[in-house]
């Protein structure tokens, strides 16, 4: 099996930037792209104070930094992606943008070149398709934030072969990762499950059956989850979840799936979470009370 030397991440938002760190510090060398500028400025600050946190930590040594901050490289142009073995996509939930992402990176990346994405929900049979190396293609979905959290979830698509399974499980075990496997349903494994509880979360916030507060202490201490589902969506970004919601609905035909009204007001009003600084917590202003 061909080892990994060099990755290109799509997306350098909270996921992308985060995959980009995990693979400079496990030693790969990675290709970080976005198609806006801003983004990419965020990801390398948010990354290095990262690192450096973890050298503070005693996690990571100063020359495995020195290392990692050689092997990253941030690029507005998709095109310097020609040589990488492995992609990441990690950009906006979208079905049809992701699609129109992978057609172009089939065109770019070499022909051995493995095409993964980190979608939380979208079929990889079909984002397979808008390529003409459907075996190649694969699901590799992180969880967030990708350097802490301990999961992988592997996808395999209708025509995914199992040389790019095992290449990507591989992988994700160099980043120190357990791998679970699903097959190509909507929101897989963990977004089948997670979100419908997020949506239900919202559904009693908007009908009035407690406070927000009391709905997260409620299930972080009643069943021992870390984060209450509502303060989990808004670290997630509410217009994420609003997306995982739309798919769940729309490829499993059932009303159970609807989103919430109250999730889709938020959204409506730019509320996306924490990384617009308000969603259904306020960040700003943590004292302030937001009345849904
Ligand atoms: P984000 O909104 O933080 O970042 C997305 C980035 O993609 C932005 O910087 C945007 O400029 C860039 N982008 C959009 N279209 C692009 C294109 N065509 N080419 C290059 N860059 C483009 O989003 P986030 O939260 O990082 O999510 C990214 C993906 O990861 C989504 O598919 C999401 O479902 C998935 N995911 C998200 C998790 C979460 O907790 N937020 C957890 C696991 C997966």
């Amino acid at each position: 099996m061909a080892e990994i030397k060099s990755i290109g991440v799509v997306g350098a938002g909270q996921m992308g930037s985060g995959i980009a760190q995990l693979a400079a510090v496990n030693g790969v060398d990675v290709w970080l792209h976005d198609t806006d500028a801003d983004a990419l400025n965020k990801a390398q600050d948010s990354i290095s104070k990262n690192i450096q946190r973890l050298v503070s930590k005693g996690h990571l040594s100063q020359g495995v930094v020195v290392d990692a901050s050689r092997r990253l490289r941030c690029t507005s142009n998709v095109e310097d992606f020609g040589s990488v073995d492995f992609v990441i996509e990690a950009i906006v939930e979208s079905e049809d943008v992701k699609k129109k992402l992978f057609t172009q990176l089939d065109r770019i990346v070499k022909g051995s070149a493995i095409l993964a994405s980190n979608t939380s929900s979208i079929s990889i049979t079909r984002l397979a398709s808008a390529t003409s190396r459907r075996s190649q293609v694969i699901g590799m979905h992180f969880m967030n934030p990708p350097p802490i959290m301990k999961l992988v979830e592997i996808i395999r698509g209708a025509d995914t072969s199992d040389g790019t399974y095992n290449v990507t499980r591989v992988l994700a075990e160099r980043f120190g990762k357990t791998v679970i496997c699903s097959n190509d349903y909507p929101g897989f494994i963990v977004n089948r499950i997670l979100m419908p509880m997020i949506n239900e979360a919202f559904h009693a916030l908007q009908t009035g059956v407690a406070t927000k507060e009391d709905i997260d202490t409620g299930m972080k201490l009643g069943t021992n989850h870390p984060m209450g589902p509502l303060e989990l969506a808004d670290l997630i970004g509410l217009d994420v979840c609003l997306s995982i919601m739309k798919v769940l609905h729309t490829g499993l035909g059932d009303s159970r799936y609807a989103p919430c009204p109250l999730l889709v007001q938020y959204v409506d009003a730019g509320r996306l979470g924490r990384k617009r600084g308000i969603g259904v917590y306020d960040y700003n202003t943590r004292a302030k009370e937001i009345k849904p």
